[in-house]
């Protein structure tokens, strides 16, 4: 278990029913999630599309609890202020896109304009570039700067695929790192994650559970976020 003692559920809507966006966002909330995951890819940076700003903009009108923005998108810069202005309360933007100078302007950007700023990473980022690119940043942009690592469990593009297992390792680095440095960052994972597999991955220091098709295709949601968050 890491510096959180809470497990907190992102639900990702990429698993809802987009014909009753908001009934499935409330049911979500009434269960118990903490937070709306939004996948936003654009076909380049993923081999899938799915939505924009405009649809944020539509979710937050209704929506009671924060809004995370996950960009799976090139030219992510190009992206920032439409999501802001839609409404997104937490914008991650990936290394694998971004690099580390461009993420490390973009997620100052994303702070001085009173939005929480995120770095993702793929699965098969290696230990060295996690480590060096969160030094970067935290370098350049203050101490406590990085709102949340977002350590990816699958590749992106898609839900309902398996957890990668040895994408642990890349969470049990990212926590030694964040407890050597005393910084307050919280590790999300994303991907493949419902009820069985969320206890270990907690334990090995993830507090941000992202979960898409174990929230919203599961037989009671109420037990489903309740089984994640381990309570
Ligand atoms: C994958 C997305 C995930 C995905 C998670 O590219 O970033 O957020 O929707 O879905 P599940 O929980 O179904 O694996
Ligand atoms: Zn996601």
């Amino acid at each position: 278990m890491g510096r959180y003692n809470e497990t907190l559920v992102s639900a990702s809507i990429l698993a809802a029913d987009f014909g009753n966006l908001e009934s499935d966002i409330k049911r979500a909330e009434d269960a118990g999630a903490d937070m709306i995951h939004v996948d936003v890819m654009d076909g380049h940076f993923v081999p899938n599309i799915t939505i924009g700003p405009g649809v944020v903009e539509s979710i937050k009108k209704f929506a009671r609890v924060p809004l995370d923005v996950h960009l799976m998108i090139e030219n992510t810069e190009n992206f920032i202020e439409p999501f802001i202005e839609a409404g997104a309360d937490i914008i991650t933007v990936h290394y694998e896109s971004c690099g580390i100078e461009n993420s490390a302007r973009i997620m100052e950007h994303i702070i001085k304009q009173g939005i929480k700023a995120a770095i993702a990473f793929n699965p098969n980022a290696k230990h060295s570039e996690i480590i060096e690119a969160l030094d970067y940043i935290l370098t350049k942009n203050g101490e406590n700067s990085i709102y949340m690592v977002l350590l990816m469990t699958v590749f992106p593009g898609f839900g309902g695929q398996g957890f990668i297992p040895e994408s642990l390792e890349n969470v049990i680095v990212t926590e030694s790192f964040r407890e050597e440095r005393n910084e307050t960052f919280h590790i999300q994972v994303d991907g493949g994650i419902g009820p069985d597999n969320a206890r270990d991955i907690s334990e090995a220091g993830a507090d941000i559970i992202v979960a898409g098709t174990a929230v919203f295709r599961a037989l009671n949601i109420v037990e489903a976020v309740k089984a994640i968050k381990g309570s």
